[in-house]
């Protein structure tokens, strides 16, 4: 079972890196556009890019979304991934751990605590995780394993359906997600893996006491795609759902009057502008996973150059916009008639 894991997650990765496991869809920000500032009164200097997450400070507010975990490949991505945040203050997303408490040799690549000793880093595990056997007892555990600050719950029944093997009862999820809000004494944070968040499930995360949501919303990376992909039996079931889901800037549209929820931009997040431009939309922080493993891939110098690449990116999205602050960026006016 657990090679079986293993040997899926490292086709993942492959899989992921391909320009076909994008989506053909944009997350829609391409018309969310800033009106310029042409007298910013600022200094580019002075400009505060940084920000609190659990309790801990970044120095801008992105996460590098959950990826892998439970492999050689998975132990020296994550560790260079805690490296990297560690160093540009960011947080970092695990991926999912089933496989760490089916097999305790697979737990090194998600005890990154050393190596990470300041930012915020994120458990996780799958929603019909939860309902199989000691499915909340085995979050909280996924969170002592890593020293979480946070767990994530990934809700993705799609992705389980088209998988040939996949886990398709998402019977009784609901109350187990209330569960598992209620024991733990850690935030819990649901996501979705790229197809987005509705409205209708937002609501009934929200009245589960789910309080921070990352829509993980579509126009990036499309887990239907990969499967499909993966999986020469998958394929034909699949490829009619590469483009599923919800666009990022409707979702972000939908859900940012939801005030009970802090939001969490991610799928399809691209650029420094692209966390800038969805702050602007109500997101407390954004998240972005296939553009860092792409970066890693090319070198960990790379990977480091490319965070860095972001920050100056918001910053002058910021200083352009004449937002000294983030909480300025949140009032930068928008060109009208824009999806704004
Ligand atoms: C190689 C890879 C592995 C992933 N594994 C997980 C996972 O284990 N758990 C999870 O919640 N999301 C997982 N995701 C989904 C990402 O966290 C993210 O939601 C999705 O890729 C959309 O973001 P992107 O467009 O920036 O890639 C994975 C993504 C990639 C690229």
């Amino acid at each position: 079972m657990t090679e079986n894991i293993g040997e899926r997650k490292n086709r993942h990765i492959d899989v992921a890196m391909r320009p076909s496991a994008q989506m053909a869809i944009s997350t829609g920000l391409e018309h969310v556009r800033f009106e310029p500032n042409s007298l910013p009164e600022l200094s580019l200097a002075e400009i505060d890019t940084s920000t609190v997450f659990l309790r801990k400070s970044l120095s801008m507010p992105l996460i590098i979304s959950s990826m892998s975990g439970g492999t050689q490949r998975a132990l020296t991505l994550n560790q260079a991934l805690a490296r990297a945040a560690e160093q540009h203050g960011i947080a970092l997303a695990l991926g999912s751990m089933r496989i760490a408490l089916e097999d305790k040799t697979a737990r090194a690549s998600f005890q990154l605590r050393d190596l990470a000793p300041n930012i915020p880093i994120l458990a996780n595990l799958g929603g019909a995780q939860l309902t199989q056997g000691a499915g909340v007892d085995n979050a909280l555990r996924c969170m002592e394993i890593a020293e979480a600050d946070a767990m994530i719950i990934h809700l993705n029944p799609l992705q389980e359906a088209i998988q040939c093997t996949g886990d398709t009862d998402w019977r009784h999820v609901t109350k187990a997600l209330a569960d598992l809000v209620r024991r733990s004494s850690q935030p819990i944070i649901v996501k979705e893996v790229g197809h987005g968040i509705g409205l209708q499930t937002a609501q009934r995360l929200i009245d589960c006491g789910i309080t921070y949501i990352d829509i993980a919303a579509a126009g990036g990376t499309s887990w239907a795609g990969i499967e499909a992909q993966v999986d020469a039996a998958a394929f034909q079931i699949g490829e009619p759902f590469h483009d599923w889901g919800i666009p990022l800037v409707a979702s972000l549209n939908q859900l940012s009057g939801l005030t009970q929820a802090t939001l969490i931009a991610s799928g399809g997040i691209r650029s420094g502008l692209d966390v800038a431009k969805v702050i602007r939309l109500g997101a407390r922080l954004a998240g972005a996973a296939q553009p860092f493993l792409l970066a890693y891939e090319a070198g960990e110098a790379i990977l480091h150059q490319h965070i860095e690449c972001w920050r100056a990116q918001l910053r002058i999205a910021m200083f352009a916009t004449g937002s000294a602050t983030l909480a300025d960026l949140k009032c930068a006016p928008l060109i009208a008639n824009t999806a704004c």
